[in-house]
């Protein structure tokens, strides 16, 4: 049973450049012990599809479509029931550690609050109870360790109290926001093994935001990759990985670093991020795709099921074999 089902969702912004439209027609659903990724560039809409999810809207957002939470559509919840779903049912680990942890007040206040107000526990049993969640994600000497500030704790552990906290209510689903982009690539690789380790004893569903597809592919089961707030591609992850088949997703594999090549190969997509208040009337990465034709420039490509393939769905106007058997000579050294 799918713990969550979002159809078309849609996130807009009032601005005084207008309307931005910063996540359209994003649809997924996610089981239990499951593990989404969403991957993109800075300002492709990530965090807003979560934080949406999530009621975390900015004043001048506004959601719409349907994200059912065991049947409740969270876009339309009142605040107070919101309010017991988040933190406690669902979670998030924002993508940076300390605009979440209050600066004066030590982790054992910070964390026990959440499990008093959630649960119900007195001080002293959720102490215990945080103590042992600090164990889990491996803070050396927890009970010592609880009592410190954040600013005591290095990035890295920071980042393991937040999943901590996170965890405490034992939530059916974990939202994470890019939760390793601050911490170096060894610690980053601790982190993602640690949350698949978590997801495993507890059982969690995991959306799992990052701008790198090199992360996605040992730890997701589905992907979504989004661009200037459009789905591109969408699908199984070991499939969409093998075989993908949209010229923004072949330019983000290009760009993993990867043991068995050397840094000649690595290649940026050239170009920037388009300006979300002012996108291309076509699919809004035609100006940087070497594939785009007028069609591109002129109309959006439907996402569409691949002939053939197993659910992965793509929004290209551009025939599938030509873009695979394409290589990508224009793509600059980054
Ligand atoms: N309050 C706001 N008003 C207007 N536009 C906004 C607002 N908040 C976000 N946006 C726009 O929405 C778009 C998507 O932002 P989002 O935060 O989802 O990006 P992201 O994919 O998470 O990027 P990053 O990797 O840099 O975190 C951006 O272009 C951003 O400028
Ligand atoms: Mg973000």
């Amino acid at each position: 049973m799918n713990l969550l089902d979002v159809k078309d969702l849609a996130v807009q912004f009032s601005t005084q450049d207008g309307l931005v439209y910063a996540v359209n027609g994003l649809s997924f659903d996610l089981a239990k012990g499951q593990t989404l990724g969403i991957v993109g560039e800075s300002g492709s809409g990530k965090s807003q599809t979560v934080l949406a999810l999530m009621g975390l809207l900015a004043r001048n957002g506004k959601a719409t479509g349907l994200a059912l939470y065991h049947g409740q559509n969270l876009l339309t919840l009142p605040a107070a029931e919101l309010n017991r779903i988040r933190g406690n049912r669902m979670a998030m680990i924002f993508q940076d550690p300390m605009t979440s942890l209050n600066p004066y007040l030590t982790v054992e206040r910070q964390m026990t609050e959440v499990l008093q107000l959630h649960k119900g526990q007195d001080r002293s049993s959720a102490r215990a109870a945080c103590v042992r969640m600090l164990d889990a994600v491996r803070i050396p000497e927890a009970a010592k360790r609880i009592d410190m500030y954040p600013h005591e704790f290095s990035g890295g552990m920071r980042q393991r109290v937040m999943i901590a906290m996170a965890l405490l209510c034992e939530p059916e689903v974990l939202i994470a926001d890019e939760p390793t982009t601050a911490l170096d690539v060894t610690v980053q690789a601790q982190m993602l093994l640690l949350l698949r380790d978590l997801q495993q004893d507890f059982g969690t569903a995991i959306v799992l935001i990052t701008h790198d597809l090199g992360v996605v592919a040992g730890l997701c089961d589905q992907v979504v990759v989004l661009y200037g707030g459009r789905v591109m591609e969408q699908g199984n992850a070991q499939q969409l990985f093998k075989s993908a088949s949209h010229p923004y997703t072949l330019g983000l594999l290009k760009a993993v670093p990867r043991m068995d090549r050397d840094d000649e190969s690595l290649l940026a997509i050239p170009g920037a991020p388009p300006n979300m208040a002012h996108l291309p009337k076509g699919c809004p990465f035609s100006p940087r795709c070497a594939f785009a034709d007028a069609q591109c420039h002129e109309t959006l490509a439907p996402l569409q099921a691949l002939p053939g393939e197993t659910g992965q769905l793509r929004a290209c106007h551009r025939d599938v074999a030509l873009v695979r058997s394409t290589p990508q000579p224009e793509l600059a050294h980054g």
